[in-house]
């Protein structure tokens, strides 16, 4: 039975995490810090943050200088992807759905370029913003996106499959149509991997999380969440979350 003082967030859509605030702030130093606040925050939406931290640490794994592309950017995952790339020296460009959405991207989390896909086609987009091509894509849309993004990639690009949220809601009585980008990934010999978080459960789950919160702390990573009040609002909160309502992650308080 849960007590009054206790802190009980969804997350994701399955599980529950409660935890302690007064515990874990007197163990790191003072309800005010921002430390505290990183590793309550990371603590609740880990599985979102590992799936930035490991998606691009190691699968995309850019160099410093070469060109990454987050779609889904202004989301939790997204934004924190770019993030991540820009503190590992790479130049960072970012496709999400609205115009506040974009300006984020750039004056707060350190985009170099960010695009409203909704106003300008990704190919369009990275005809002038990656004149010299993209060498890492992380995935968080699938679809035509992903087809576009890949035929701007140089050879032994790097692909991190993450979501594929442009196909959740497709109609499965009728095939997805996507063109093809199968003889990109060949001719340019890239990787492309998929990947679910729980891959990095263990002992590296708990460094990722670490190292996140240690950026946060530095003000080297600035996360942000659109939170909706009350359990009965889930369902609109959600829905809202699959239309691009939010930006950041989507948290719902109880
Ligand atoms: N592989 C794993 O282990 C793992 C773990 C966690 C999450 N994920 C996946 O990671 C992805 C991002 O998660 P998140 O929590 O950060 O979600 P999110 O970005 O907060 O929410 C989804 C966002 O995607 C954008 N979107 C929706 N439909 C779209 C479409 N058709 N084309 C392009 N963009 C669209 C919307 O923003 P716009 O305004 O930009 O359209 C929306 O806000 C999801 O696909 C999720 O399933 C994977």
């Amino acid at each position: 039975m849960l007590k009054k003082s206790e802190a009980v967030r969804v997350v994701g859509s399955r599980r529950w995490t409660v935890g302690d605030p007064k515990g874990e702030q007197a163990s790191i130093g003072g309800p005010q810090s921002r430390q505290a606040y990183a590793l309550i925050h990371l603590r609740v939406t880990q599985g979102m943050r590992n799936s930035a931290y490991f998606g691009m640490t190691e699968l995309c794994s850019p160099k410093p200088g070469e060109t990454v592309v987050i779609s889904g950017a202004a989301g939790a995952v997204g934004s924190l992807a770019g993030q991540i790339a820009k503190i590992q020296g790479a130049r960072v460009i970012g496709f999400a759905g609205s115009d506040a959405k974009v300006d984020w991207l750039v004056s707060d989390c350190g985009f170099d370029k960010a695009f409203n896909y909704k106003k300008i086609s990704v190919l369009e987009a990275l005809k002038t913003a990656a004149p010299k091509g993209v060498d890492c894509y992380f995935d968080n849309v699938g679809g035509e996106m992903t087809a576009d993004v890949i035929s701007c990639m140089n050879s032994y690009g790097r692909v991190a499959a993450c979501g594929s949220i442009a196909n959740y809601n497709a109609d499965r009585s009728k095939p997805v149509l996507v063109p093809d980008y199968h003889l990109n990934v060949i001719i340019k010999q890239i990787k492309m991997e998929g990947f679910l978080v729980q891959r990095w459960l263990g002992p590296k789950w708990i460094q990722g999380i670490h190292q996140l919160a240690e950026w946060i702390n530095q003000g080297k990573i600035v996360p942000r969440e659109t939170v909706t009040n009350g359990f009965l609002n889930v369902p609109s909160a959600f829905i809202a979350m699959l239309k691009g309502d939010n930006i950041g992650k989507a948290v719902v308080t109880v």
